[in-house]
């Protein structure tokens, strides 16, 4: 894609500013007033850029990742017609987001030559129901898997792959299965890497210093993203792009900085909960892929100075026009604890025109000749104006259409804020201490050996009473 012809993102946040909400919202002073605590931070990111612990954001820039992915894309899809990705959490949801953005929404069900890819099936969680579903469905003679844990030993998805690989077996045979199987994970450490190396599996490396939610850039996306056939490299591309401008240290320059400040200075004025609404199907997932990637890092119960703050937004994801019919009544006249970003896409890339049947009825006729696009422009734009009056702040992320450019733009914004406000909340936000406990007792209960002592626990916690059952009738 030559510089000219890209486009790139825009962020609307006038609609979070007094002078559009009221007292509710936030004034240039206001904003202006952060300037000491955004330069240290600024400094404190650059610091850890500088020492490797911020390593997603020199993604864009490396070619190793890129460049293994696709070759291995390529030798896969020679023999597949179908990928099917074992991860969980971060090893999971970019995947998820992109593809849903990027690919036909009914990607696998065209045939090869329509799609332009690999169909690809992501399983994201340990019900059996979906996985006895999925194995039933797929065809082991054109399916490849590729299991994904950067830890290595995350049990959801170890279990996964025990049951696929065991699949892959009984029908191929060892040495075929084995052909079959892409591990991604750390380079050197865990138990994937080390069965990878024992069976002499294919392998794909996740960079030690890129967390799991912030991996959608490594091969963690790349790889699966690249056998269905997405632009890698424009995704990439726009992720450079976007790189360049949430380095800067200047705030009005900065969207990931807007971005991040806005939120924060909500959030200590009450306004806790964070709603993503897409007005895109496409987009959907984003929502979803934000919402991991804001509460995991952000939700925290230590400071970095150790003091208990109990701090983070509850993030929620919505759908326009969709959740105008489920959620926008609470937005609107619920407790004021909301801030909502919405995605808005300028040009749709397909576009559906409704015929100028029943020009006598009134309730019909003005939808007559207009297309679904300008229906949901309009109904963005009247949500949006509506809960601006009503003193509700609101902010847009706006796309000038989905593309594999703007969608890198927009990951990158995210993942900068999300650093960027762990900084301002005085929070680690590249870990996750709060699901430990909760893995430990699973594998307590599983009978892993080592935990043992820990079942107890969970049984004193189980106790059934009290407790109301439906009597039968
Ligand atoms: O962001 C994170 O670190 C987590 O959500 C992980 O991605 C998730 O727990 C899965 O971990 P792993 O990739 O090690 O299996």
């Amino acid at each position: 894609m030559s510089e000219s012809s890209v486009q790139t993102v825009t962020l609307h946040y006038a609609n979070a500013l007094a002078d559009r909400v009221g007292p509710a919202g936030l004034t240039p002073a206001d904003l202006e007033a952060q300037a000491g605590a955004v330069a240290r931070v600024h400094r404190d990111i650059n610091e850890r850029r500088t020492a490797g612990d911020l390593g997603f954001y020199e993604l864009p820039h490396r070619t190793d990742g890129l460049e293994a992915s696709q070759a291995m894309a390529r030798q896969v899809g020679e023999s597949c017609e179908n990928l099917l990705v074992l991860g969980i959490g971060g090893s999971a949801l970019g995947t998820l987001a992109v593809h849903r953005a990027l690919c036909p929404a009914l990607h696998n069900l065209w045939p090869r030559r329509r799609r332009g890819g690999m169909r690809l099936f992501v399983c994201d969680n340990v019900d059996p129901e979906t996985i006895a579903e999925l194995l039933e469905w797929l065809d082991p003679n054109e399916t490849a898997v590729n299991v994904i844990s950067k830890s290595g030993g995350t049990a959801e998805t170890l279990a996964q792959f025990l049951r696929v690989y065991g699949w892959l077996r009984d029908a191929l045979g060892p040495d075929a299965a084995r052909r079959r199987v892409v591990v991604t994970t750390d380079p050197d450490k865990g138990f994937l890497r080390r069965l990878a190396r024992q069976e002499g599996l294919p392998a794909l490396d996740v960079p030690p210093n890129v967390g799991g939610r912030f991996s959608v850039l490594t091969p963690v996306g790349l790889f699966p993203l690249a056998c269905a056939g997405v632009d890698v490299e424009g995704l990439l591309a726009g992720a450079a792009h976007m790189e360049s401008h949430v380095s800067r240290p200047d705030l009005w320059e900065n969207p990931a900085y807007l971005f991040g400040l806005i939120h924060v200075l909500f959030y200590r004025r009450g306004r806790n909960v964070n709603v993503m609404m897409p007005y895109s199907d496409a987009l959907r997932d984003v929502a979803d892929w934000f919402r991991q990637l804001w509460a995991e890092s952000l939700g925290k119960r230590y400071a970095l100075d150790g003091g208990e703050v109990f701090v983070g937004p509850t993030p929620v994801k919505a759908l326009g026009t969709t959740d105008q019919h489920s959620q926008v009544q609470l937005y609107m006249e619920g407790p004021p604890d909301k801030v909502i970003t919405f995605l808005e896409v300028a040009h749709p890339r397909r576009e559906v025109r409704c015929p100028p049947l029943f020009p006598e009825a009134e309730e019909a006729a003005y939808l007559g000749g207009k297309t679904l696009g300008e229906l949901l422009g309009a109904e963005k734009r009247a949500t949006e104006a509506a809960l601006t009056e009503n003193g509700r702040p609101n902010l847009t992320l706006a796309l000038d259409r989905v593309d594999a450019h703007q969608v890198g733009q927009v990951l990158f914004l995210l993942e900068a804020a999300t650093v960027f406000a762990g900084g301002l909340l005085g929070i680690n936000p590249l870990d996750q201490p709060g699901v430990e406990l909760g893995k430990r007792l699973t594998f307590a209960l599983m009978g892993r050996p080592g935990y043992g002592d820990l079942a107890g626990r969970v049984g004193e916690l189980s106790d059934p009473d009290p407790r109301w059952r439906c009597p039968r009738p």
